[in-house]
């Protein structure tokens, strides 16, 4: 049984669909999976680019800030069916903080956590809902770890499209409510992913039903190259000198790849606007995995021209629980060779979590642990020295830590008040602020800051003070810290060597010659290549030392802790 439906209202010659491996062309139809020449289930969307070279950006930029306005390059013709929920023209803005603490100078973050549904997958269901509508297809299915059957739920809902959605039970509860309360049908399954996938395609195809493929649907790809464009479009405004036309590339683009449906359309994105004329070159791909999960990274660092599958994930990130890949691994590793850069790499969950705890903390994003993969890759590979200062990352926060934020915290993570006890006629107020004062009073130690650079201490209290109980006070130059010591006494320094006036090392000096400062335990943080001889000027005389760009928050409160305990 299939559902009604019309003909393609585009023209063959400018749209159509390309087998990849026998190159037969066909019109575009939902509903069609497989090439009718070969069979193969691996097709994508062409446009007569050569034709839209000229007329390309003028069109657009008539168009609104959300992702129709890359229409002329979408799998939907009739404006009247997309979808409104706004979708797309996410924010993107440097990370300052996490920058400095790495030594990248040019890292953007797009924050796709700010779509309707707060996670990027509201681009893949805005295109496939609004080609849903367009066909007249009443009926979809999809399987999901998550968000792409909430992001499907409220679009559905708002096209008036029945969606029945197969969740895994290991999907977290609070995002299957979410699902729920769309009207969508929930169809929990106890067993894999990859299990769950073939379940909710054998039941699509019996009843003929529309069902996301992933990487193999024509509306999912298409609509993850609206990332590229965004991204090329914004980045523009950053590197005005850079940026002849008024678009470009980053340099790397980095994601959490489960799928692997994200970085094949962001990939097909930039070439695209590569033989548009708009673009000089393709970012580099940082494919970031789960290492409990984590088939493309296996076979990219064996060389491997597939991926095994992972039969039994083990992770506790269960949006990235992928085990099979399939032709995904195989397309983007091609790509990524063809392109001669990119890297795949993965990530356990303990680093993830970090990752997530300090983005929340330094940049002021709470993102899902699936989205921290990304983060922790690229601290990973930073770390490893493969990214440069100066090239341009553009990592994409890809969901919202909202659904599952109560699994992230510590017990104690709240102080409690209870006003009640402090409504006594005769002491209300001063009780209430006592008990507010009392809360710096864990605060004893006092770390002291030394350092020129305004950015260098901001990022270092910070650290401090988000990850530790401590009570943070900041010099900015060596004579100002010698100063306050007669005054305030810390219980540890942080100590910038290069620094005009007295530098680090005459610092040392003066509080090593002072018998009652020179027990003060000492952390020297530094930019600064040390020759032989300044590190025997520091040998014996500072408790810890670590070079800027290359240490994380985790590593400067391990030292503080081990230092102060
Ligand atoms: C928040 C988040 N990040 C990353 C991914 C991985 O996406 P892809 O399908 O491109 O592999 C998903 C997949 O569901 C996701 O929900
Ligand atoms: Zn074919």
């Amino acid at each position: 049984m299939t559902q009604n439906s019309d003909e393609s209202p585009r023209d063959l010659q400018h749209f159509w669909i390309e087998c990849l491996d026998c190159k037969t062309k066909t019109s575009f139809h939902p509903l069609d999976e497989v090439c009718p020449e070969c069979g193969g289930t691996w097709r994508f969307a062409r446009y007569d680019l050569e034709q839209m070279r000229e007329s390309f950006t003028t069109r657009i930029s008539s168009h609104q800030y959300n992702l129709w306005r890359y229409r002329d390059l979408l799998p939907v013709t009739d404006s009247s069916f997309q979808t409104r929920l706004n979708e797309g023209w996410t924010p993107l803005f440097r990370a300052e903080q996490l920058g400095l603490l790495l030594g990248l100078d040019q890292l953007y973050i797009k924050d796709e956590r700010q779509g309707p549904t707060h996670s990027f997958k509201d681009r893949q269901a805005a295109v496939s809902t609004s080609v849903l509508r367009e066909y007249h297809l009443h009926q979809a299915v999809i399987c999901s770890t998550g968000n792409v059957a909430i992001a499907f739920s409220a679009t559905c809902a708002r096209a008036g499209i029945k969606l029945w959605a197969f969740l895994t039970s290991l999907v977290p509860p609070e995002k299957m409510h979410e699902v729920a309360i769309y009207g969508t049908k929930v169809i929990k399954v106890t067993g894999t992913y990859d299990e769950a996938k073939r379940l909710a395609a054998e039941f699509a195809h019996h009843r003929g039903f529309y069902i996301d493929r992933g990487a193999r649907s024509i509306a999912t790809v298409e609509s993850m190259k609206t990332l590229a464009f965004e991204i090329a479009e914004q980045l523009a405004l950053y590197l005005p000198e850079r940026t002849p036309t008024r678009w470009q590339a980053p340099d790397w683009y980095f994601q959490a790849v489960s799928g692997g449906a994200g970085p094949i359309g962001v990939m097909k994105g930039f070439r695209e606007l590569s033989a548009l004329g708009l673009i000089n070159s393709i970012p580099a791909m940082g494919v970031i995995q789960s290492e409990g999960c984590a088939p493309m990274v296996h076979a990219w660092k064996a060389g491997n021209e597939v991926a095994d599958p992972v039969r039994q994930p083990n992770t506790h990130i269960t949006t990235l629980t992928t085990g099979d890949p399939g032709r995904s691994y195989t397309h983007l590793r091609k790509q990524m060779l063809a392109a001669n850069r990119g890297v795949m790499e993965s990530v356990s969950d303990e680093e993830a979590f970090r990752a997530l705890h300090l983005i929340a903390k330094l940049e002021g994003l709470s993102v899902e642990p699936a989205a921290a993969v990304a983060f922790a890759g690229l601290i990973k590979l930073a770390k490893a020295g493969v990214l440069k200062r100066d090239d341009v990352i553009v990592l994409n926060c890809s969901g919202h830590a909202m659904p599952v934020e109560g699994q992230l915290l510590a017990p104690g993570w709240a102080h409690d008040i209870d006003t009640k006890e402090y409504s006594l006629p005769e002491q209300p107020k001063e009780g209430l602020l006592a008990a507010l004062e009392s809360l710096d009073e864990s605060l004893v130690r006092r770390i002291l800051i030394i350092d020129d650079e305004a950015d260098a201490r901001r990022l270092i209290r910070r650290v401090l003070e988000a990850q530790g109980a401590y009570l943070v006070s900041e010099a900015e130059s060596g004579s100002a810290a010698l100063h306050d010591f007669e005054t305030h006494r810390p219980d540890l320094i942080i100590l910038d060597l290069m620094m005009p006036d007295l530098d680090g090392f005459d610092v040392l000096e003066a509080l090593k010659r002072k018998s009652e400062q020179s027990d003060i335990p000492i952390i020297v943080v530094t930019a600064k290549e040390l020759s032989s001889e300044e590190r025997a000027k520091l040998e014996g005389r500072i408790e810890g030392l670590l070079i800027k760009g290359d240490f994380l928050g985790d590593d400067l409160i391990d030292h503080v802790d081990t230092i102060l305990d």
